[in-house]
């Protein structure tokens, strides 16, 4: 008798671990998996970015409703380099010093859309720059890591091995229109044709769409 008891208790535990482990082991991780959340349509942050101990403080300004995005990146004790795109796939490059330089480029793409993020696959939670924060991998491309309570973006980690640090994320904040006007020397035709793909190297179409706004910056 107590052997068929325990042959019964045993069938009946094996019967609740079969009954209950398809909800405990969660057969469909990627329906209950947090999903990024999208941009705002506006914003403004400030990001300490580090490429191997080289540091920039970029200002970011994304504008979507503008069909627009700005990078102000200054070079630690160094030069400002003002990366302005717009949706149309034109960028400017240019310096506000003496030196009067722009490069512009023309890519089919325009800037990142507020979704980007959509189709990141999940990676679980973990701890950086002292928050805990959900993480996504977006295509091999970055890391993206987003505060679990607050939802707000907190370090991004490209593949190249270049890090952002998000240290302001301003929802709402837009830049005045005065403000995105590339200087005159930008429209110079000389200056057009011998800026034309010099410097700043525009890669393959296929990676063209992510490597504009910010991201083009971290790579
Ligand atoms: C920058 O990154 C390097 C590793 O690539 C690290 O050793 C260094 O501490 C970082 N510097 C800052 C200021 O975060
Ligand atoms: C894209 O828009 C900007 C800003 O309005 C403009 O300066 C640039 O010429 C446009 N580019 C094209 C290809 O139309």
């Amino acid at each position: 008798m107590p052997s068929i008891a325990k042959t019964i208790t045993t069938s009946f535990i094996t019967i609740l671990i079969l009954l209950t482990s398809p909800l405990s082991s969660s057969p469909l991780p990627h329906e209950q998996d947090p999903t990024p959340t999208p941009w705002p349509h506006q914003f403004h942050s400030i990001l300490v970015m580090n490429y191997t101990g080289t540091l920039e403080i970029i200002d970011l300004w994304y504008d979507w409703p503008n069909g627009r995005n700005f990078n102000i990146i200054q070079h630690q004790l160094g030069s400002v380099l003002y990366d302005l795109e717009w949706n149309n796939g034109t960028s400017f490059f240019y310096s506000l010093d003496s030196s009067k330089n722009c490069r512009s480029s023309q890519v089919e793409v325009g800037i990142l859309r507020p979704n980007w993020l959509d189709g990141a696959e999940y990676l679980g939670q973990r701890h950086v720059d002292g928050f805990l924060c959900n993480v996504w991998n977006k295509v091999d491309f970055l890391l993206y890591y987003e505060d679990v309570v607050t939802k707000r973006p907190v370090h991004w980690a490209f593949y190249t091995g270049r890090e952002a640090h998000v240290m302001t994320f301003e929802v709402g904040a837009a830049l005045e229109d005065a403000e995105w006007q590339a200087p005159i020397y930008c429209f110079d035709k000389k200056a057009e044709s011998d800026n034309k793909g010099a410097e700043f190297p525009i890669t393959g179409p296929s990676v063209g769409g992510l490597l504009r706004g910010p991201f083009r910056i971290g790579m």
